[in-house]
């Protein structure tokens, strides 16, 4: 019998079609979240599961699998899945790194372009009547070219977001857990301590994976550090961050701006205390969503299911234990 695949959410067809070369195709065809009772449901049949950075995978999920061979996030970040459980019960997972890197760091540039240079809300008073005249200091922000740059979590995306900033001039400063030589060599980036990235920087970009250690690892004391001038900027996971505190430095100017791609809840409730402040620029999570991008993440997902299902192993697994513990191997 063919094995069956279930999409959480609608993906092109040409996409689909890769998958019903070698398998049954089910999917929530729909562009809001597959409700859990039926994810569920679809677990306990599935071969593979094609999910999406909204789908909670945890240990229920996973264990209802009892033919699960994959899961096939379509996002390079998989905090959604309980890796732990999948490796522990052999079950594969795989992401979809290196397609979304260029797009993902354009967009980390947009956004701190546009923080900077008031740019939503300057476009905001021209649509609300709020232009009365030229003046010479209205609408005016911040320095982009020649100013400091802190990318704390230098991985691929942090190393595109690194290549543009050489355009502007910028210094650029990175945290890690440890030192990347290459990239310092590569893109002239001088390693420093978090303390240290909080105090210098002018724009501090978070692009670290969300796990037990970088939850809320932007708090109050953190925002403290940074200079009144400092605009911060999110494009990783929206828990990276403290929300109130995030707010209170805010609001309270210890620093001057925030650009936010990702939030605690998504999509954010519309009363949202971060959406009253002019200083900040929200974005509904679409770090990767150009349209070659996306459509490049949904073929590598695919294309690591029809992998597992032949046989094979899957391009871009999370790590190479996943297939040493793969259970039907
Ligand atoms: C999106 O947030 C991703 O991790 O790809
Ligand atoms: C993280 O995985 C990144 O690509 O920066």
């Amino acid at each position: 019998a063919k094995p069956y695949v279930f999409i959480t959410m609608q993906i092109p067809k040409e996409i689909v079609a890769l998958l019903e070369d070698v398998a049954h195709v089910g999917m929530w065809e729909a562009d809001t979240p597959c409700p859990r009772d039926k994810l569920l449901e679809e677990a306990a049949k599935a071969d593979a599961l094609f999910t999406m950075v909204v789908d909670r995978i945890d240990q229920e999920v996973l264990k209802r699998g009892q033919n699960l061979k994959i899961v096939a996030n379509m996002a390079v970040g998989y905090d959604n899945i309980d890796v732990e459980t999948a490796k522990h019960l052999g079950i594969m997972v795989s992401n979809t790194p290196d397609v979304l890197t260029e797009a993902t760091a354009d967009l980390t540039f947009a956004l701190l372009m546009a923080t900077a240079r008031r740019v939503v809300e300057a476009s905001q008073a021209v649509y609300e009547g709020r232009w009365q005249s030229w003046s010479p200091m209205f609408m005016a922000g911040q320095d982009v070219y020649g100013k400091t740059l802190g990318i704390v979590g230098m991985g691929r995306i942090g190393e595109a977001v690194a290549r543009r900033a050489r355009g502007f001039d910028m210094d650029i400063l990175y945290h890690n857990r440890k030192p990347k030589t290459e990239a310092e060599e590569k893109l002239g980036a001088t390693y420093c301590s978090f303390e240290d990235l909080l105090q210098k920087a002018d724009f501090i970009v978070a692009l670290t994976p969300l796990t037990d250690q970088t939850r809320h690892l932007f708090g109050r004391r953190e925002f403290e550090l940074m200079k009144k001038t400092a605009i911060f900027i999110n494009v990783s996971r929206g828990p990276v961050v403290d929300e109130e505190a995030l707010y209170h430095a805010l609001k309270e100017k210890q620093i001057w701006a925030a650009g936010l791609d990702v939030f605690h809840q998504e999509p954010v409730p519309t009363d949202h205390p971060l959406l009253t402040l002019p200083n900040v620029v929200p974005l509904p999570h679409i770090g990767s969503a150009s349209i070659s991008a996306r459509m490049a993440m949904a073929r590598l997902a695919a294309e690591n299911i029809v992998l597992a299902l032949t046989g094979k192993k899957p391009k871009t697994l999370i790590s190479e234990d996943m297939w040493t513990q793969y259970r039907f191997k």
